[in-house]
């Protein structure tokens, strides 16, 4: 299949440049050349930049978190709210002293920012210093850009979203030791009337269902606990492929897997989530029991204005099942408040959708307008001060429901993974299999390591002790 010889033959000419590009990069900075990727956005994003911080190094040089002494600058942007642009432009913006200081560096930006002809032209013009910018669909030809500049090339503007291919076999240079990003497929085909993903990550593409569970297999080798399986909508993958794999199925082959690891995944949408699927992560043991559903809005009316294509009802028939069917089951959501032609009333039933379904966490936005999207067109008659006051309200219900929940952790035993340091001396923090994290009397040689943790009580977080 074509596929197979773009995944395999692409990675081979881009380590034939990375090699040349290395070469290049110690004749002009010397023994130690450095790089800085400063990653925006989701965990899209930052997977992506797993990927190109492995072909960084692949071309030479050491990554370093220090800006200021990298001869490499990545931004690897979010489009998805106008903030986020804002922020990015903010630090591009930083990079024209560290250019002036030293000409030879190279400033590179990609991402869902970049991908938009807007974007890539006000940099053309206005950020004369920026040497690299190439959209998300090119990523894999990193060394091969690095190469071109570093030998006398012109700046590159590299936009191209042909929606076809899947590198496979990219070196990838991972941010943890025991939780990591797994992709699972690229793009997304909803066209949620007020995002500019569709635009800027092309068409949905399925990784091959082998090379996501060699990837996992890799990973759980290497000492990988756990796993998040990511696509803007998992729910869609394998569709219209010819190996007939479906995410449950993927789920249960990835579950079949040896080794002691947790399986996460994001993001799914309601229209496409099955109680097939709810069944799987009831059945599958290194599932967790975590949901991360986005329902965006608890009005009906404002849900087809969103091209959401399910109802309030549907959705909470899906939640009520999963619910019924998976012991301590985590749910999290999106939420937009403020969509054009929102009203008090509509966002009254977001407020109530949320204190009947009783979430976990919220993940909670303002809507904001992409230039491109149907809704952006949208008469939007509420003010920005007025969309603040509901999404208050909105915080505040939300909290509520948190205090009001989080004391039924109590007196449960859960099998936690260790992730971090405390806050309060002695501590360590860590998350059980849904997202509840919980406190613990432990140290560093912990982390990484699953622990049993009896919750004993609650002061500003869930404390408990190891059984085990
Ligand atoms: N404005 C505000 N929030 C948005 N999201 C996507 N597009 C927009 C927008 N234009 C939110 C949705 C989505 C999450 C990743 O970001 O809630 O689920
Ligand atoms: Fe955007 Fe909707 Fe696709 Fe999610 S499902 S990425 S909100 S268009």
């Amino acid at each position: 299949m074509p596929q197979m010889i773009k995944n395999d033959t692409l990675p081979a000419e881009q380590s034939v440049y990375a090699a040349r590009a290395a070469a290049l990069a110690v004749r002009k900075y010397g023994e130690n050349p450095k790089a800085c990727v400063v990653t925006f956005g989701c965990q899209q994003n930052v997977s992506d930049s797993e990927r190109m911080k492995g072909m960084l190094v692949q071309s030479g040089y050491t990554l370093t978190d220090d800006i200021s002494e990298a001869h490499f600058i990545l931004f690897n942007t979010c489009a998805v709210r106008e903030h986020a642009e804002d922020r990015v432009y903010g630090n591009i913006g930083t990079t024209k002293a560290l250019k002036h200081a030293n000409p030879e560096i190279i400033v590179a930006v990609c991402g869902c920012m970049a991908q938009r002809q807007s974007v890539a032209d006000r940099i053309k013009r206005s950020y004369p210093y920026v040497d690299m910018v190439f959209g998300t669909q090119v990523q894999h030809r990193l060394p091969e850009f690095i190469y071109k500049r570093l030998s006398g090339g012109g700046r590159i503007f590299e936009l191209s979203l042909d929606n076809g291919e899947i590198p496979e076999n990219v070196p990838i240079k991972r941010d943890g030791t025991f939780k990591g990003w797994l992709p699972v497929m690229y793009g997304c085909d909803n066209f949620c009337t007020y995002c500019i993903v569709p635009y800027v990550r092309g068409r949905e593409r399925s990784r091959e269902p082998e090379r996501i569970i060699e990837e996992a297999r890799e990973m759980i080798a290497s000492g990988f606990k756990d796993i998040t399986l990511l696509g803007q909508n998992v729910n869609s993958y394998g569709k219209g492929e010819p190996h007939g794999v479906d995410f449950a199925e993927l789920l249960k082959r990835i579950n079949a897997l040896d080794g002691d690891f947790r399986i996460r995944f994001m993001t799914s949408h309601p229209k496409d989530c099955t109680k097939r699927l709810i069944d799987t992560i009831r059945d599958c043991e290194k599932v967790s029991s975590h949901l991360h559903l986005p329902f965006q809005s608890g009005s009906d009316r404002i849900l087809k204005r969103m091209n959401r294509r399910y109802t309030r009802e549907s959705y909470l028939e899906l939640i009520n099942y999963a619910k019924d069917n998976i012991p301590d089951l985590s749910l999290t959501s999106d939420i937009i408040v403020g969509f054009p032609g929102e009203t008090y009333e509509d966002f009254c039933e977001t407020l109530s959708l949320v204190k009947e379904v009783e979430f976990s966490s919220l993940f909670t936005f303002i809507y904001s307008p992409r230039e491109g999207t149907p809704a952006a067109a949208m008469e939007d008659p509420i003010t920005r001060e007025e969309k603040g006051r509901w999404f208050s309200e909105l915080l505040r219900a939300q909290e509520d429901i948190a205090k009001k929940n989080i004391t039924k952790h109590i007196g449960k035993t859960y099998r936690v993974l260790c992730d971090g340091f405390s806050q309060r001396e002695g501590f360590m923090t860590g998350h059980n299999s849904g997202t509840t994290e919980i406190e613990f009397r432990g140290g560093a040689e912990m982390l990484g390591k699953f622990v049993n943790v009896c919750v004993k009580e609650y002061d500003g977080a869930l404390y408990g002790t190891v059984t085990e």
